[in-house]
């Protein structure tokens, strides 16, 4: 198998060739507010425009021309990497999986969206060993289309042309994929080996995989082809399969679907051993110009049936480049024994070995024929209980097979897109899942006179300033941008699960959201156009605010953008929805130490960057809302404030003034006492993500600018937009 590499190695190769290192290089555990900075549009060569308007270019697209520029350059073998029988079209669709695959359920991170393959590390995990080919082999047709065919559009579509022309149906092509344009900082893992390594693992000894993870193996899409950590046992193998496709929002039958429908098609590579092959692409001199895994036992011309990837060696099909049931009636009406592969991989032969598979190189030639294998994870599906009962069904009926392969083929690859309307061309499928949770649109939208009307409703409903600030973050706060989920459209806070989740006080919100729900009601009684209980939410928000800086003297207006619906319960997937409760919310100053969390300085950052946040957003808006006291559970914690509920920049000048002496409190994690230093009298508690922004020198600097004597108005103006950006994050329609 590909030779691991650790990371650790690449950090010390950055030392030794003189080049600056980051901080956390020297202090690990320091800070790392990386991320965040990302938000910013400064390294994308298109400007800041190209994000929220990608699609428009690319809906310019004739995506017949550009499906047939794709499927010549699938039929048309290259001597630099030769097609095994003469069709790149099984290598394009793992190409396309292992794009897709990366996505994880829990914080909606990975996923095709960015085609992020093109960058470290994800190019150079040995799981994506010789994609680096794949994607060289599209470079024409990305240069022909340039900015109207992204590259994650584009490995899409691909994998799309792949099936179609190997005779499988797939659901339709969904584009509107914006690129990244560098490498995101993800947590992959707490490895600093690559998998084959053995510590590369990372799943503990009771099967747990720490949230968010979804790979078992740190450089793996999901599981070890050979088994848990080489252990050729197919029933450990199941287990594994279930825990990372589960990780990936796949239940049992999809996840069958998606195997059996990928493993129709081509091969395993591993003529050579992994001696043969040199370093990822990152680890390559120049001269190789971005190519990795070079086989330097290649004597002469490469072949075909001469390529080395994984290790493993031989195809699961007679007819690689058709769409069959082979898979499924091969593994199942055969006994499979385990052997090795040519480079000592395990792997299952059949009992006969009969050669009825075609050589790479020469598929027309009969007398190359080669027997066909199964890995250990294919052996698993036939081994475990569920997963072997849907096969059996499958075996019987095919067309069953073929639709669930469509249905999660789809899914899979536009899981990371959120709703529908983010999906833009000619080839959106009409079907509706609840998976992509629908909303329900109001035939006739308010205007701006009904949220005059509207605004007067809600001052007028009893509700405290608290209680309709904390409802709208609530519901806005929910929203991700690592997979467009979630947000206050839909208006689902009303809704299982996530009017039950702690962090959102439930008995409080059980009393604040019939008051606005009435007001939604009687609006509606009366007006042709309709108000979603959404809006009303996020308007409360604003009359709140508005409210609470008048309290401060300062006359302010929250921009208000009408235009959200509501969605029904059934169209609500509970134990989907459930993967977006926060564990952590540190504007609400909420940390679960009972969860699989984070530490809350991370947690934190990690809240900041799904809310797409930059540093100084991040900043103004805790420190703003720390003064409207509305932490989870009313807490007291970091409300840095003798006018709690008074919207001030108290909370800095109090967190970064010297006449304070913090620490921390005997036998509780993350709470501190805060004393005033002349007098010892005891004046605030507050926890790690209040005093981090008098502790960390960067969030200090910031801090310091919303504290001091100058800032009045820009503190307002500042907390406003970043309030109206994260109340607006699902409002795709605004954004473009
Ligand atoms: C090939 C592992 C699931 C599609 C391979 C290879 C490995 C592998 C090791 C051989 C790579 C090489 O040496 O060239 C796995 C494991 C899976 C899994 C462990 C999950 C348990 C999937 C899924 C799909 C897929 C879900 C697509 C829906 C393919 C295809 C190939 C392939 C088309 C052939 C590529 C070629 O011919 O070049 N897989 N895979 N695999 N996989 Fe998977």
């Amino acid at each position: 198998l590909i030779a691991s590499t650790t990371l650790t190695s690449f950090a010390s190769a950055a030392l030794a060739a003189d080049v600056p290192s980051p901080n956390q290089y020297y202090w690990p555990k320091g800070m790392n507010l990386a991320k965040l900075r990302a938000h910013d549009s400064e390294s994308d060569p298109y400007g800041s425009e190209y994000y929220t308007s990608y699609h428009k270019k690319f809906e310019q697209l004739n995506l017949q021309e550009v499906r047939k520029d794709i499927e010549k350059v699938m039929l048309t073998s290259q001597p630099w990497w030769p097609a095994d029988y003469g069709n790149y079209g099984p290598f394009f669709i793992r190409m396309a999986w292992h794009n897709a695959g990366t996505y994880r359920a829990i914080d909606g991170r990975g996923g095709e969206e960015g085609a992020q393959q093109r960058f470290a590390q994800l190019n150079d995990w040995p799981d994506n060993a010789s994609l680096d080919k794949a994607k060289r082999l599209l470079w024409p047709v990305k240069k022909k289309y340039g900015e109207k065919l992204s590259w994650g559009d584009l490995i899409v579509l691909t994998g799309d042309v792949a099936l179609n022309q190997m005779g499988f149906k797939t659901l339709g092509f969904v584009g509107g994929r914006p690129d990244d344009w560098q490498s995101e900082l993800i947590y992959w893992g707490p490895g600093t080996t690559f998998f084959p390594n053995k510590s590369s693992f990372q799943v503990g000894q009771n099967g747990t995989l720490k949230h968010p993870l979804a790979a078992t193996h740190m450089g793996l899409i999901y599981v070890n082809p050979e088994g848990p950590n080489g252990d050729p046992d197919p029933v450990k193998s199941a287990a594994m399969i279930r825990l990372a496709f589960g990780r990936m929002a796949m239940n049992d039958e999809e996840t069958v679907a998606l195997i059996a429908g990928g493993h129709t098609f081509g091969k395993a590579h591993g003529a050579h051993p992994n001696s043969c092959l040199s370093g990822p692409p990152v680890a390559n001199g120049v001269e190789h110009q971005g190519l990795g895994w070079a086989d330097h036992c290649i004597k002469g011309t490469q072949t075909a049936d001469d390529a080395s990837t994984s290790g493993l060696e031989g195809s699961w099909s007679a007819d690689p480049i058709h769409f069959t049931t082979q898979y499924i009636d091969n593994l199942l009406n055969n006994d499979w024994v385990l052997g090795t592969s040519p480079t000592g991989a395990h792997q299952w032969h059949t009992k006969t070995d009969d050669k009825i598979a075609p050589d790479p190189a020469n598929p027309n030639d009969p007398s190359k024929m080669r027997p066909i294998m199964m890995f250990t994870t294919d052996i698993a599906l036939k081994t475990d209980p569920v997963y072997h009962k849907i096969l059996a069904r499958w075996a019987e009926h095919p067309n069953e097979f073929a639709d669930a392969f469509a249905r999660a083929w789809f899914k899979l690859v536009v899981r990371d897109m959120g709703p529908k309307s983010r999906y833009f061309g000619s080839e959106v499928p009409k079907e509706t899942f609840v998976w992509q949770d629908p909303v329900n649109m109001p035939a006739k939208p308010i205007n701006q006179a009904d949220v005059r009307e509207l605004k007067k409703l809600i001052a007028a409903s009893g509700l405290s300033d608290r209680e309709l600030i904390k409802t709208a973050w609530a519901a806005a706060s929910s929203h991700r941008v690592t997979d467009h989920r979630g947000g206050a459209n839909g208006g689902r806070l009303a809704l299982m699960p996530q009017n039950g989740w702690a962090v959102n006080d439930p008995e409080e919100l059980k009393t604040v959201l019939p008051k606005l729900e009435q007001i939604r009601d009687k609006f509606n009684a009366h007006s042709a156009r309709k108000v979603a209980l959404a809006d009303i939410i996020v308007l409360g928000g604003s009359v709140g605010i508005e409210h609470a800086a008048k309290k401060a003297g300062v006359d302010i207006q929250v921009p208000f953008a009408p235009g959200r619906g509501d969605a029904t319960q059934d169209q609500t997937d509970v134990n989907s929805f459930n993967l977006l409760e926060p564990t952590a919310d540190a504007f609400r100053n909420y940390y679960r130490a009972d969860a699989d969390n984070t530490p809350p300085l991370n947690a934190l950052v990690d809240k900041a960057d799904t809310l797409g946040l930059t540093i100084p957003e991040m900043t103004v808006l805790l420190g703003g809302l720390r003064t409207l006291d509305v932490n989870s559970g009313h807490s007291a914690a970091g409300v840095l404030t003798k006018n709690p509920g008074v919207l001030s920049t108290d909370f800095f000048t109090n967190v970064l003034t010297m006449d304070t002496r913090w620490q921390k409190v005997a036998g509780q994690e993350d709470l501190y006492e805060g004393y005033d230093r002349a007098s010892g009298q005891k004046l605030w508690t507050a926890t790690d993500v209040d005093l981090v922004f008098g502790a960390n020198p960067e969030l200090r600097a910031v801090a310091e600018v919303y504290a001091s004597d100058d800032s009045k108005a820009k503190f307002y103006s500042d907390f406003v937009k970043a309030w109206t950006k994260v109340m607006n994050l699902d409002r795709f329609d605004l954004q473009r």
